[in-house]
């Protein structure tokens, strides 16, 4: 199959938080998913942002990885992590079954994914598939949509761990200046599949698709901006 071409043509942006100052690689808290609103792939989308660790918190190295589109046999290769530890990664936070995003997709951090299901308040509730999954694929952490239960790997280019998805989680590339500790997006991978819900659209409100009665409440936000260069 072919491979999946990542986009370019987006303008690099640098990561900024919600109070407009650049957000330093090296303080990005280990194992905690910040959302943050890029304009990747499109406007106001949420992303996570994550400095992957294990399970003792410490930062994981991430190399480049393969990712394959279950739904179409394709490939692309996800380039891995950045930082001063390899371990910052940015994957788009819209399910790519329906289309739901923050709070109801989240990300399960290390010494967590056992106990979610005992722990979490609903409607958050972990599928034994799941937990099966990250066990199985040997991923202490995972990304898991609540609406369905799908489930992606956040140390592999968040390939698809359990469906109902049958698309991984688009990537956003990152690149980080070690000189000023500052990330910034600079392109998209994996885009060009969208969630398919009953409005063809991906989708900003999972009532429209799933007709059920969820809440409205997101994660912390961070914006971005654009840079000169
Ligand atoms: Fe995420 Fe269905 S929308 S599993």
């Amino acid at each position: 199959p072919p491979e999946v071409a990542a986009i370019s043509g987006f303008p690099k942006s640098l990561l900024v938080d919600s109070s407009g100052s650049p957000i330093l690689a090296s303080k990005i808290p280990v194992n905690s998913p910040i959302i943050t609103i890029y304009e990747y792939p499109l406007t106001g989308e949420p992303n996570f942002l994550l400095n992957l660790g294990d399970s003792s918190g410490k930062p994981v190295k991430l190399s480049p990885a393969t990712v394959v589109v279950p739904q179409t046999g394709d490939k692309y290769t996800w380039p891995g992590g950045v930082g001063p530890y390899g371990s910052i990664v940015s994957y788009s936070a819209i399910c790519q079954h329906l289309g739901c995003q923050p709070p109801y997709i989240h990300f399960y951090p290390p010494n967590h994914v056992n106990s979610a299901q005992e722990s979490a308040p609903e409607p958050d509730t972990l599928t034994p598939q799941a937990v099966a999954a990250a066990q199985s694929n040997h991923v202490p952490a995972i990304f898991h949509c609540d609406c369905h239960g799908s489930t992606y790997d956040p140390y592999h280019g968040a390939a698809v761990l359990t469906g109902p998805t049958v698309r991984p989680l688009p990537a956003t590339i990152l690149e980080w200046d070690s000189s000023t500790d500052y990330l910034y997006a600079v392109g998209s991978i994996g885009v060009g599949v969208y969630p398919t819900g009953s409005n063809g659209v991906p989708s900003k409100d999972p009532k429209s698709d799933l007709g059920s009665s969820f809440g409205s409440s997101v994660g912390t936000k961070t914006v971005v901006k654009e840079t000169e260069n």
